[in-house]
């Protein structure tokens, strides 16, 4: 059966490997945000992937014209799917529920393109479609049992059925928000790249609402947690959030420059670093930087790994610099809310 994911522009890999890993399946390409595969084992399954946005099972893909007979080929490629009934067999076997008569809404989404058309008319188009396929089906504007979702991007058309809901990108521990928290799916992909192993102490050292250590914990095994924040209410947060879970578990109220743990005494550093306009002076954000890489440099053990976000690349090159043992093995662009940011993997020298 084919599927694809939607993720974070900058995630593809990073997912792409989750995929594999976990299912066996076999990838079929990718193109920004978006993860294509094959795979023949339970749909359900699929909805417990943690560094996608979404997952459907696909209908059809294909070049449609961005003049007004696009229209009509959009209606034909879902019309005439040969995937259609193994994809809606897939969002019965992913979400079985039993209803009286079944209903679908249409979701249409646009990425550019000079399309002739509104993304309105390519929705009825859909509708259309849909309702030509399966004439019993009740068509609604909200809450319905099916989903199609309709991307164009460029020239190019995906639709598919939507198999998983909102849990998979929000999740359901964050009880306690604070500003600039960071996506679960991003924290997960972060946790994957550090590669975590079951011995590990795991230092989240500027924890904000606590994202990064909670999807530690549910990554898989380690020998303890511990993470921290500059603000009260940050530490509350992150506590609230974690709840009774993941112990042993330590968070602290603490500043990230000056760090109350031993030399070499973590293997994995994982942390979303203050960035952007709202975060202050570029001054204070050099000296933070310098403070907190000299700390990572200091806590972590020989042979460790840290992955570190932020928009602010110069500031933080700047930072390593002076670092006596780490050094940058690899740097990603991803996208955090429309900014262009960096995964910075990190390893201490041995
Ligand atoms: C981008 S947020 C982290 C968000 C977090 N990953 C989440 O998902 O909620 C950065 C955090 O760094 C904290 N912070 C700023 N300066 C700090 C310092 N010197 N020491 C410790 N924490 C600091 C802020 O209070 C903020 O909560």
């Amino acid at each position: 059966m084919e599927f694809y994911a939607f993720v974070i522009p900058g995630l593809e890999e990073i997912a792409g490997q989750e995929i594999v890993e976990r299912f066996g399946a076999q990838l079929g390409g990718h193109r920004r945000g978006i993860v294509f595969f094959t795979w023949d084992g339970d749909p359900a399954a699929l909805l417990g992937l943690t560094t996608t946005e979404d997952v459907f099972a696909l209908v059809g893909r294909g070049k449609v014209s961005t003049e007004r007979e696009g229209l009509e080929e959009a209606g034909a490629l879902v019309a005439d799917s040969p995937l259609f009934e193994e994809a809606v067999s897939a969002h019965r076997r992913a979400r079985p529920k039993k209803v009286k008569r079944i209903s679908f809404r249409v979701v249409a989404q646009r990425h550019g393109g000079r399309q002739h058309y509104m993304r309105k008319e390519m929705r009825k188009e859909m509708e259309r479609a849909v309702s030509w396929r399966f004439p019993k089906w009740k068509r609604l504007d909200e809450d319905a049992l099916i989903e199609v979702w309709d991307l164009e991007a460029g020239s190019e058309l995906l639709v598919g059925v939507r198999l998983s809901d909102r849990t998979m990108r929000h999740r359901t521990y964050k009880e306690a928000q604070i500003e600039a928290s960071l996506r679960p799916t991003l924290a997960r992909a972060m946790v994957r790249l550090a590669e975590p192993a079951d011995g590990d102490v795991f230092l989240d050292p500027m924890c904000g609402a606590g994202t990064i250590l909670i999807e530690r914990g549910e990554y898989g095994r380690y020998s303890q947690l511990l993470g921290g924040d500059i603000r009260a209410q940050a530490v509350a947060a992150t506590r609230t959030n974690i709840g009774p879970r993941y112990k042993p578990i330590e968070v602290r109220e603490w500043d990230a420059g000056s760090l109350p743990l031993d030399d070499g005494s973590v293997d994995r550093v994982v942390c979303n670093l203050p960035f952007g306009k709202k975060v202050g002076e570029p001054r204070e954000m050099r000296s933070l930087y310098e403070r907190f890489v000299s700390e990572v440099d200091r806590v972590l053990k020989s042979g460790g790994a840290a992955v570190l976000l932020t928009s602010e690349r110069k500031t933080l090159e700047l930072a390593l610099r002076e670092a006596k043992m780490l050094y940058l093995e690899r740097l990603m662009p991803v996208e955090v809310l429309g900014q262009r940011a960096f995964f910075f993997k990190l390893k201490k020298a041995t």
